[in-house]
């Protein structure tokens, strides 16, 4: 009988404790056999963000979910208080890259401009081709009526780019100048743009992507050919000589993370402020790509090395690329991407602008340049608001 007492407690208790635990061994996932070649070197891969212990973790946007789409007969609500007002409340600037045709021609185009930005970018016209079509002959023309449009609005001007190996004049590209005389060339072009624009544009690219696109050294263009490597330093100093006032930028692609180009990018800037140039900013341009990089946590840090060396942070032309045309589901991860950027910024107190490239996926030059990809900015085809123009919206309101 005892026995039996103590069979059915034995029987009692392991019933009690539910079937017996198998121990599944926890094994990184296997790297994926298959991995598409990253074809395109401005791109970092995407990893998983990891968080540091002692790192700040910032509120994440969660976008709407995608059983609930917006329906698509429907513009997405615009926000009562603009994202210029939010940046300027923060004490930073909104931009976008403005063309001069849209901005005189398109009101739908204009009035998005001056309601929702800031600051604006010329995309093309204060660059060396349009300006200075032959040597000593300079058309300001497009320059002014951008400058006189933000004049008009309360917005600040940004000036792109002082010197770029492309869209500068054949005369200029193809002079066989001598090392003189091409430095005279760059001084003068340099001189005068910024002498015209003085106390117009608070801002100047400088100089825009001289670093080679594989990332280890210096591009080799004509400007590197017929001066040399020190042809940056003196693009810096012509600017400052002639506009003590304005802020001198390095601009860049593809170094808005860590490792490959941005080591490169940072190692340069550090060399030529050491000597004394007068480079008060970088420009990290943030081409993104849908699931592409940097990942937060390499973007901060890259962000606070460049701080560090005391310079200001621009983020100068972002878009994300998609797929075009992008699903819902697409859209908001595309929001998502957004949110990070515009947060990373605002969190940084170094960084003091984020500029869009483009008012409107209608006008954007993606499409152009990737086949099947496009619907990189905050705004559609019809200028309406998109999931990435909220999630902004929140990021700058945070
Ligand atoms: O102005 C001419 C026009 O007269 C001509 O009829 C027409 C015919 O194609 O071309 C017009 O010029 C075009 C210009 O944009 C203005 O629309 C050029 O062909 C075209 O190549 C040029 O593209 C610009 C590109 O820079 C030049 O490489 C894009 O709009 C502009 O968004 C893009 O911007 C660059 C930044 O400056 C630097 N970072 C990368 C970024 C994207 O490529």
């Amino acid at each position: 009988m005892r026995k039996l007492g103590i069979l059915l407690f034995v029987v009692l208790l392991l019933s009690a404790c539910g079937p017996a635990q198998t121990a599944v061994p926890t094994s990184p996932p296997e790297a994926p056999t298959n991995a598409p070649v990253v074809a395109e070197p401005t791109v970092e891969p995407t990893q998983a963000p990891t968080v540091e212990p002692t790192k700040k973790v910032y509120p994440t946007w969660t976008p709407r979910p995608t059983s609930t789409p917006f329906p698509t007969n429907e513009p997405l609500p615009f926000e009562e208080t603009s994202l210029a007002e939010l940046a300027r409340a923060r004490g930073i600037d909104i931009g976008a890259a403005v063309s001069v045709d849209p901005m005189l021609r398109d009101s739908q185009y204009s009035e998005l401009l001056a309601r929702e930005f800031s600051l604006m970018v010329a995309e093309n016209a204060l660059k060396p081709g349009p300006l200075q079509p032959q040597q000593g002959v300079f058309d300001f023309s497009g320059g002014d009526a951008l400058v006189a449009f933000a004049e008009e609005n309360g917005m600040r001007m940004r000036g792109h780019t002082l010197l770029w190996h492309q869209q500068s004049p054949a005369w200029m590209e193809k002079g066989n100048f001598s090392r003189e005389e091409a430095i005279q060339v760059l001084e003068e072009h340099i001189a005068t743009v910024t002498t015209h624009y003085k106390g117009k544009v608070y801002a100047w690219d400088v100089v825009n992507e001289v670093i080679d696109q594989g990332g280890n050294g210096l591009r080799d263009s004509f400007w590197l050919q017929s001066i040399g490597p020190d042809y940056i330093e003196i693009a810096f100093r012509a600017a400052r000589a002639a506009d003590p006032d304005a802020l001198l930028f390095f601009n860049e692609y593809g170094a808005e993370g860590m490792g490959g180009k941005s080591e490169t990018q940072y190692a340069l800037l550090k060399d030529l402020l050491d000597k004394g140039v007068p480079i008060d900013g970088v420009g990290l341009q943030a081409h993104l790509q849908y699931q592409g990089g940097p990942n937060q946590m390499d973007f901060e840090r890259n962000m606070q090395r460049l701080a560090d060396l005391g310079l200001i942070i621009h983020i100068t032309e972002l878009d994300i690329r998609l797929p075009s045309p992008a699903t819902q589901k697409v859209l908001d991860e595309q929001a998502e991407f957004y949110h990070m950027v515009v947060t990373a910024c605002v969190n940084q107190p170094a960084c003091k602008a984020v500029i869009l490239w483009g008012v409107s996926d209608n006008y954007s030059w993606i499409p152009g340049q990737y086949r099947g990809m496009g619907e990189g900015l905050l705004f559609d085809l019809l200028y309406k608001p998109k999931p990435a123009y909220h999630a902004v919206y929140e990021a700058l309101k945070q």
